[in-house]
């Protein structure tokens, strides 16, 4: 969740099924800022032995020993900060055009609606994908690319009207996305450039004398936003039922729907797509009239963050996209209401927000080919896919986390064998591999072994569900969350990006932080194991630095439902005292894990950060590290202290690294967040963005122009003031590969 400081007190919590309903004991009068960095709770760790758990030293076959740059301070400078030897150049940032027939971007709120031709806001997940000198599809380094960057947020769109944002007759105001916006009437123009922000660019990059630019105006560059006609995808038995849950004013049919909205981390098919994944996408909506909906879809307005009351909710939910007036033949702001004002779904958009919430396929190279939504991918808050090692004769493994407090991990096996053959084919070949599979999410049992759990009207925890009778599988798709919910997942501490270690083949999650209201001692589980108050600087508790899991499937299987898991990291601040169970220095101090991503080229595991907790001594950060292997550390037994409660958690933690194998690279600037990544094969250039610069930046302050950040103006990338996010790309003054 990058749109807004992280662990923001704000953030939804829209897992209650799992009975968690604690008081909430303020650390208050116990933090002293004489004792920075204390922990008001403190938490040990005692080595316990435990039989079955190999030790072995060293890095993974394949993988380098040790990383060759010098470790770059905490920083709280408004720029990009590297290593010596390294530098960085902005390939684009918000509002550049990509099409000759429109003006510069002049960063100060241009009222007109041409961002559906402009590079969107909040840059997130992105890769590259080569093209040949037709601009067909290649694996080899051309060094001509189509660069797929996402879009994620609005929350920011503040900083893109001329004098922030305007409600009613309020003006000035920089919203939340969880909604700060008070009810009134929204501007057209206004709301057209908030639409049109979202979504994906693709834009043509080509590097010249070894550096890598954007061209500014290839016929190749486009922008799918959340207006663009979309494909409705899935199992051919149960895409009657997936259309009945889309039918709308719009599509009666079920069979069009449109956009993709909040893009956060994306995915790389095997055979050469990108997927992007629709992350909150509920904000968006409002209510405003109508009768109550029956009790099972309250259920799952509710189980989903979407709003269950008419008017007064969506007011406090909502961008108040639905309330703009005049002409909308197009249905373009009336469908952010989901109001029951139709007699039947056909007549009201009571079901749009059912057409988000998924992992959406897109074939960078063929320009007329519609995003395909893989419905059988499960609808929930999608943060990234990432697949298992495709190996031909055998189906494919997707990885997916759901980015919200206590949700969960899923993995969707393909029915399709992977064949090679479809290197290239598009999304015809997404249409074999995506629409047809098993869904499942994860168990983490407390012994380190763990179970996929299937998401199907099948499994009878399902079938038989008090919570909510489900009738069909279209119905566990959709509302998957319900399903986990029923099949027993476990409820994690904020599921982000998930990658593959290339070297092993083991798959690695960010779990993010988790406030104190679940994540309390005595209310762990062994695969988010601390719950503890850090008294330093911001002041949070629960687990306010996050933690990086990983597993191992069993016999390396793409369909195994059994794994072995530990923790490969646990964030913190390096004088955290006993809480630093990674035992992390000033080189490599870190909170908030959110991106995550490993190099092809030299094996190391990339992490970013989206951090609220340490902010008062570091902007966020990018780390370098070289893993291990599930098992190569010890099993501990935390000592969870906060306030009064205490309890004790055994977990599994991986081997200590040291500076020598986890490094901090990149410090971001002011307010921003790390994410999104992706390099050349030959590993000497690294893609990275820089999402939300200054987003800490008061409403009060955005007419007076006092903005946190103005990164990246005060480099001379545009106009001097406005912060914009951007991506950025990084190369090393020699050449060389980088981190190595
Ligand atoms: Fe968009 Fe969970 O980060
Ligand atoms: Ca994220
Ligand atoms: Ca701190």
């Amino acid at each position: 969740m990058s749109a807004h400081n992280n662990n923001d007190p704000k953030d939804p919590i829209h897992n209650q099924s799992l009975n968690l309903h604690f008081q909430h004991i303020l650390s208050r009068g116990l933090a002293n800022p004489q004792r920075r960095r204390m922990l008001v709770g403190s938490l040990g760790l005692a080595s316990l032995s435990v039989a079955g758990w190999p030790t072995p030293a060293g890095a993974a076959q394949g993988a380098a020993s040790e990383l060759k740059f010098d470790a770059v301070a905490k920083s709280l400078v408004d720029d990009v900060v590297l290593p010596p030897g390294y530098e960085y150049r902005i390939i684009h940032a918000t509002g550049d055009a990509l099409s000759a027939a429109i003006s510069d971007f002049s960063a100060m709120g241009i009222e007109t609606d041409d961002f559906s031709q402009r590079i969107g806001d909040h840059h997130d997940g992105l890769d590259i994908f080569f093209i040949d000198e037709k601009g067909n599809y290649t694996d080899k380094d051309t060094g001509r690319a189509l660069l797929v960057v996402n879009h994620e947020s609005s929350a920011d769109a503040a900083f893109l009207h001329a004098n922030g944002q305007t409600s009613g007759g309020r003006k000035g105001l920089k919203f939340d996305q969880f909604g700060e916006w008070d009810g009134g009437e929204r501007p057209m123009q206004e709301v057209l450039k908030e639409i049109n922000l979202h979504g994906v660019s693709i834009s043509e990059i080509r590097r010249t004398k070894g550096q890598w630019a954007m061209v500014k105006k290839s016929p190749l560059n486009r922008r799918i936003t959340p207006e663009t006609p979309a494909r409705v995808t899935g199992p051919v038995s149960q895409l009657q039922d997936i259309r009945n849950l889309l039918a709308t004013r719009f599509s009666p049919t079920g069979v069009r729907v449109r956009g993709t909205i909040n893009n956060c981390g994306m995915g790389r098919t095997p055979w050469g797509t990108y997927l992007t994944c629709e992350e909150n996408f509920f904000p968006y909506f409002g209510r405003t009239e109508g009768p109550e909906p029956d009790a099972k879809t309250l259920t799952a307005l509710k189980r989903y963050g979407l709003p269950m009351k008419s008017a007064l909710d969506s007011r406090n939910s909502s961008q108040g996209w639905h309330t703009v007036s005049g002409s909308d033949e197009q249905m373009r702001f009336a469908r952010w209401n989901l109001a029951w004002t139709g007699k039947s779904a056909k007549e009201d958009f009571r079901n749009e927000a059912n057409s988000f919430g998924y992992v959406t396929e897109i074939d960078p190279v063929r320009p007329k080919s519609a995003p395909a939504k893989r419905i059988a991918l499960g609808r929930f808050v999608h943060e990234a896919a990432v697949f298992s090692q495709p190996i031909e004769g055998e189906p494919l493994a997707v990885y997916m986390g759901c980015d919200g407090r206590n949700e969960y991990i899923y993995k969707f096996v393909s029915k399709a064998k992977w064949s090679p053959k479809d290197q290239g084919a598009g999304t015809k070949a997404g249409d074999k591999y995506l629409t047809e599979g098993q869904l499942y999410a994860a168990r983490f049992n407390d012994d380190g072994s763990g179970q996929w759990v299937l998401l199907s009207i099948q499994n009878p925890a399902i079938k038989s569900a008090q919570s909510f009778s489900f009738t069909n599988e279209a119905e566990v798709m959709v509302f998957a969350r319900l399903a986990a919910d029923a099949a027993g997942a476990t409820p994690m501490d904020r599921p982000e990006w998930g990658a593959r270690n290339p070297v092993n083949n083991e798959i690695y999650f960010a779990l993010t932080n988790n406030s104190d209201r679940f994540r309390v001692p005595g209310k762990t589980n062994a695969a988010n194991p601390r719950a503890y108050s850090d008294a330093d600087g911001k002041k949070r508790s629960g687990n306010p630095n996050g933690h990086i899991i990983r597993f191992k499937e069993n016999n390396d299987s793409a369909s195994a439902t059994d794994f072995r898991w530990d923790i490969f990291l646990f964030g913190a601040e390096e004088d955290a005292g006993e809480a630093n169970l990674s035992r992390l220095t000033a080189a490599n101090s870190f909170s908030s894990p959110d991106g995550l991503w490993f190099s092809q080229a030299t094996k190391i595991c990339w992490i970013q950060t989206d951090d609220g907790a340490m902010t008062d001594e570091s902007n966020c950060m990018l780390l370098a590290a070289i893993p291990g292997q599930v098992g190569d550390g010890a099993a501990i037994e935390v000592n969870n202290k906060m306030g009064t409660q205490s309890g004790r958690q055994k977990t599994f933690v991986g081997a200590t690294l040291g500076e020598g194998r986890l490094r901090r690279f990149l410090v971001a600037p002011l307010g921003a967040e790390v994410t999104g990544l992706t390099e050349t094969p030959d590993g000497k250039a690294l893609f990275v963005n820089i999402q939300h610069p200054g987003e800490d930046t008061k409403s009060a302050d955005l007419v007076a122009e006092r903005y946190q950040s103005n990164w990246p103006g005060n480099k001379g990338y545009g106009r001097p003031g406005r912060p914009r996010s951007a991506t950025i790309v990084i190369t090393r003054t020699d050449g060389g590969v980088i981190g190595l």
